[in-house]
């Protein structure tokens, strides 16, 4: 995909073709088109196509539905949707997690992979990295859907739909299928641990789509078959009195807090924040805090209950 949101109707036309079996002399035979006409296509030396041409191809290549209105999209020049991801801000101290994931993804073959870890541990910061990393191996890029202020299982499908810019009047597990039953994508569920009854129709929308990679931020992995689980633990805590990436996004966040300044005067509450930052956050037993990013300084503090939200 361009950086104006084009698909490449080279590649899509050479994805249909090979999935029917087809050579270029055949497809081109159906099409009534030339075979070097469409070698300039799937080379990318022509572009998009007349408005016969599209149709006639579509109809070669057996498309219907959701994947023709793609098809035609892309032949005719018209952008697709293209969902907003959001900016990845600079990820501390997260590159052995960031590589766990992009190696998941390129060379473990997940399909389904679910980013698992406590809330405010860096889920979705992590998600979206995985997105600015890996979003570009995707012909069709990357789709994220938010889905925090989601609370009905059912609706998960239709906010992907409306994610996506479908237009759909039927079920839209089949909307889905079929758009993105040919699509290189990257398709990034963020926020579903309230949501795991739907589970089981995210699997299926995995299994219906070959080319779809998913990737899920959850407390809680969905246990569904093809799930990988890539649990988030808590950023490394210092070892003595080197810095450590807990200690760093911590003094990171009371600069934004406090412009200016650090972690403020060393009396009362404040000293307190200091001592979070240099140990990483530890509970009064001296353990790390479940769940604990130091990444919340505002309402983070060393004495909280383990397990407490930060
Ligand atoms: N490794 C990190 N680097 C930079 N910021 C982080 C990191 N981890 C968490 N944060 C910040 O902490 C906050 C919570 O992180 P988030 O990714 O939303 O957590 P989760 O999705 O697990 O609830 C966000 O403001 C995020 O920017
Ligand atoms: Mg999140």
């Amino acid at each position: 995909m361009d950086p104006a949101g084009h698909r490449s109707l080279g590649a899509l036309v050479r994805r249909h073709r090979t999935a029917l079996g087809l050579t270029q002399e055949e497809l081109a035979e159906a099409a009534g088109i030339s075979a070097r006409s469409l070698s300039d296509m799937e080379r990318g030396i022509t572009r998009t196509a007349r408005r016969h041409t599209t149709a006639a191809l579509a109809d070669a290549l057996r498309l219907s539905g959701e994947a023709r209105r793609a098809f035609e999209d892309t032949a005719r020049g018209r952008p697709a949707a293209a969902p907003a991801v959001p900016d990845a801000g600079a990820l501390v101290g997260r590159d052995a997690d960031l590589a766990a994931a992009l190696g998941l993804l390129r060379t473990g073959g997940a399909r389904l992979l679910t980013i698992t870890g406590a809330g405010g541990v860096g889920k979705t910061s992590l998600a979206t990295a995985l997105v600015a990393a890996a979003g570009g191996d995707f012909a069709d890029g990357a789709a994220f859907v938010p889905l925090a202020d989601v609370r009905d299982p059912a609706l998960v499908l239709p906010a992907v739909v409306e994610a996506l810019g479908l237009r759909t009047g039927g079920p839209p597990a089949d909307a889905l299928a079929a758009h993105l039953a040919d699509r290189d994508l990257l398709l990034v569920l963020d926020n579903m641990e309230q949501l795991t009854d739907a589970a089981p129709a995210v699997a299926e929308l995995v299994a219906r789509c070959p080319a779809l990679r998913t990737v899920v931020t959850s407390r809680v992995a969905l246990r569904v078959t093809p799930e990988r689980e890539l649990p988030l633990g808590p950023l490394a805590l210092p070892v003595g009195s080197e810095p450590s990436p807990a200690a760093a996004l911590f003094l990171e966040r009371c600069a934004v807090v406090r412009p200016g300044g650090g972690p403020g005067p060393r009396t009362g509450r404040r000293s307190r924040r200091s001592a979070a930052a240099s140990t990483g956050c530890r509970s009064r037993s001296s353990s790390p805090r479940p769940g604990c990013a130091c990444s919340r300084p505002r309402s983070c503090s060393p004495g909280s209950p383990a397990g407490s939200p930060c």
